[in-house]
């Protein structure tokens, strides 16, 4: 959770020191640097939802994705927030507002509970949970196109993240309330959604 926080204190920092410089001439298109760490697409892509994946993603020939996202627990990671086992984590933390509601439980337990309205795509649902694009990234850039090329999908934010625990390991930590310990290849294994060859 820390890292998460120091990240947006980052990239709201580099926000604020990229408006200081374009702002004055009024000119966008020089200043890319103080972006370079991040791919510029990816920060201003939207979070489109789960239901924009399966479309395609949920055949038998495409792996049923979709099936096998629904019946792991991160497609309920966020109604597991409602339960009487949450309220009570939340109120031995002295967490005031309902777990749900709270940022301390959303930020691993739900995707974009904390953007603006302009970076959530219309069918975009917080209530998914641990969705698709909590992993592969927001779709809004890469949904059309990485169905045809997948590398220009990740040119613009598509992550795949083959054998990378770094991104499953900002979750899975101690920093969870209830944590069980983590082994890449025994939960990869769990949560596993391959396309067939
Ligand atoms: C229009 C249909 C379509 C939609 C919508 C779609 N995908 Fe895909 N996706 C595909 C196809 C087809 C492939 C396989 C491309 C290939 O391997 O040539 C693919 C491949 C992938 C891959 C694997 C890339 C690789 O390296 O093999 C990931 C991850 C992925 N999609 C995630 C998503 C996510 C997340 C969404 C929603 C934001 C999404 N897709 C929406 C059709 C789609
Ligand atoms: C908890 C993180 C996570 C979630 C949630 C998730 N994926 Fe993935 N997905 C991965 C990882 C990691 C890989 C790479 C697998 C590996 O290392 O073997 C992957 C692989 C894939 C692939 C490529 C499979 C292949 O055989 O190459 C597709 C397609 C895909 N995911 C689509 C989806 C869709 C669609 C959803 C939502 C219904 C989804 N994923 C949800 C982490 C996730
Ligand atoms: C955004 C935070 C987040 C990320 C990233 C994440 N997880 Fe999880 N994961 C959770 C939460 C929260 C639960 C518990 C959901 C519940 O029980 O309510 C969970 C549960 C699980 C479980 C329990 C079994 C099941 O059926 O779902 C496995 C296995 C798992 N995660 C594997 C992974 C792997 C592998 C990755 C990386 C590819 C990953 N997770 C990335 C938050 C995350
Ligand atoms: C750092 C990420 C993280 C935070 C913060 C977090 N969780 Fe979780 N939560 C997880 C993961 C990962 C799991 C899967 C089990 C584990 O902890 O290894 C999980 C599982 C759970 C479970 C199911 C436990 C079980 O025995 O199956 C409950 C209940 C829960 N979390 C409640 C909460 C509440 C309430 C909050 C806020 C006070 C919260 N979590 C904050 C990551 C987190």
């Amino acid at each position: 959770m820390t890292n998460r926080i120091l990240l947006l204190g980052v990239v709201l920092t580099l926000l604020i020191i990229s408006a200081a410089l374009i702002l004055p001439d009024n000119n966008r298109s020089t200043d890319q640097t103080a972006f370079a760490a991040t791919p510029p697409v990816a920060d201003e892509a939207q979070y489109i939802g789960v239901a924009q994946c399966v479309i395609c993603h949920r055949t038998e020939a495409q792996g049923e994705q979709e099936r096998i996202w629904r019946e792991s627990l991160h497609a309920y990671a966020f109604e597991r927030l409602k339960e009487e086992q949450s309220v009570e984590i939340a109120q031995e933390m002295g967490i005031d507002t309902p777990p749900h509601e709270a940022e301390e439980c959303l930020v691993c337990h739900a995707t974009g509970f904390d953007l603006p309205d302009e970076r959530l795509g219309n069918r975009f649902n917080v209530e998914d949970g641990v969705q698709c694009e909590t992993c592969h990234g927001a779709g809004s850039e890469y949904r059309a196109i990485h169905a045809r090329d997948v590398e220009a999908g990740k040119e613009r934010g598509l992550i795949v993240g083959r054998g990378d625990a770094d991104r499953c390991i900002e979750c899975h930590n101690e920093n969870s309330p209830t944590y069980k310990g983590f082994d890449f290849e025994r939960d990869m294994e769990a949560i596993a959604h391959p396309v067939p060859d």
